[in-house]
């Protein structure tokens, strides 16, 4: 067993709820077999425990590790493509990375980099759009596997309106879907989601064999694209005669509690009444929503209607992996929104980057760091004389040092991660 000794902070009450952010200076941590048995008073704790080693990391702060809702594996090389809306940057920007993907050996070192730099920002969960080609796929579970990292992901599904390159059909969709899932799901800490481009690319066929997917994969997940922009949206309804998006996939049985849509930047109030009575999650991708201009996400009415909703990366429409920067634009944005905003704490910025997108990924032995949980963790520790370790000296409590962590923070601060209480990046 080991005791870790830190200042630990976490939401394990959700603070839209009226949950507080909780902080606890000198406690101990004890870990067994990757799981935290017991909390408290480090001094209480060694005393209890004389005998086991002590990781001592009092000289940062450590936060749950961070669980991205929403990030595409093929992508890294093409963050930066700065100046298009949603259509345009996909096609000039995105999917030609996409198509490079049917190159395992290209797949293979793009997916080793996406990994370590999850890990490197903090990240230890992730629900992660795979590519088009099932072996890419396998690259990504391989790597993930080798750093040890929580990964749900799944071979990407179109058949219309993309390049040629990129396109299945329903039959061959199935087929490579479960042959991936024999392969990954519930293999280590990999987990398969199903995974349809957005409907705009996809037949109603190739959204019922979603659905044939999800019935021969038990516990897997669904993911996809929802309302992201006015375009799109407008596309959509005229493809399938009029429909709203969320029906798009509604009709096919696709959106309850396992499914997970990303921006949802442009809804109706009857799709919110979906969402939330189905009990899917949106993934809030605020950087990204900024970068393509799709617009101001509307939390609030998320939140009026009682929608779940977590924080995504979407990486590489996002700016990066941090769920920092993310919690920091979806903070902005709320700002910018002003009367129609939902003003956030740092508190909310935390539970958002964890413990919401646990709940949302149907991890619940993650999120937060309370007795019975695993101990996925990050210790955050910025270089002596660094903007953020002024502010953080400087700062009166807690919830300051907090919200300076999500101003200023980025991973280059993070200096360790732990998955299962295992060391992953130092
Ligand atoms: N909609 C369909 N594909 C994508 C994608 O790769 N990125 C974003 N942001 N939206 C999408
Ligand atoms: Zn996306």
């Amino acid at each position: 067993m080991t005791i870790f000794r830190g200042t630990f902070i976490d939401t394990p009450e959700n603070p839209f709820n009226g949950g507080n952010l909780r902080v606890d200076s000198d406690t101990g941590l004890l870990v067994q077999d990757g799981v935290i048995v017991a909390r408290g008073p480090f001094l209480e704790i060694r005393s209890a425990h004389p005998a086991e080693q002590i990781v001592d990391l009092t000289d940062g702060v450590v936060l749950p590790g961070f669980v991205d809702t929403h990030v595409h594996f093929p992508q890294i090389r093409a963050v930066g493509g700065l100046g298009l809306p949603l259509l345009e940057w996909l096609d000039r920007y995105a999917l030609p990375e996409e198509a490079r993907m049917a190159d395992v050996s290209y797949a293979t070192g793009v997916a080793n980099e996406f990994v370590r730099g999850l890990a490197a920002a903090g990240t230890t969960s992730a629900l992660v759009f795979g590519a088009h080609y099932s072996d890419a796929v396998d690259a990504l579970f391989n790597a993930a596997s080798g750093v040890g990292l929580r990964i749900t992901s799944g071979l990407v599904l179109s058949d219309r309106l993309l390049r040629p390159e990129l396109l299945t059909t329903p039959v061959r969709a199935y087929a490579e879907s479960l042959a991936l899932a024999n392969r990954w799901h519930n293999v280590g800490r990999n987990r398969y989601a199903v995974t349809p481009r957005f409907s705009l690319s996809c037949t109603d066929d190739l959204l019922a064999t979603c659905r044939e997917l999800m019935d021969a994969i038990p516990g897997a997940l669904f993911t996809s694209h929802v309302n992201e922009n006015e375009a799109e949206i407008a596309s959509v309804a005229d493809l399938f005669g009029g429909a709203d998006y969320v029906t798009t996939y509604d009709r096919h049985g696709l959106v309850d509690r396992r499914t997970v849509l990303a921006h949802n930047v442009h809804p109706t109030d009857v799709e919110l009444k979906v969402l939330a009575t189905s009990g899917a999650t949106v993934a809030h991708c605020p950087t990204s929503n900024a970068a393509l201009g799709s617009g101001l996400f509307p939390l609030s009415r998320h939140l009026q209607y009682g929608v779940r909703v977590a924080l995504g990366s979407d990486v590489g429409a996002g700016t990066g992996f941090s769920l920092l920067k993310e919690g920091l634009q979806a903070y902005f944005c709320q700002q910018l929104l002003a009367d129609q905003g939902r003003p956030l704490t740092a508190a909310h910025l935390l539970y958002l980057s964890t413990a919401a997108g646990a709940e949302a990924l149907d991890l619940p032995h993650v999120g937060h760091l309370s007795v019975g949980q695993h101990f996925d963790a990050q210790l955050l520790r910025p270089a002596d004389g660094s903007p953020l370790a002024v502010g953080l000296t400087h700062a009166e409590d807690t919830e300051e040092a907090l919200a300076r962590i999500f101003t200023l923070g980025t991973p280059a601060d993070v200096q360790a991660v732990w998955i299962n209480g295992t060391l992953l990046h130092s």
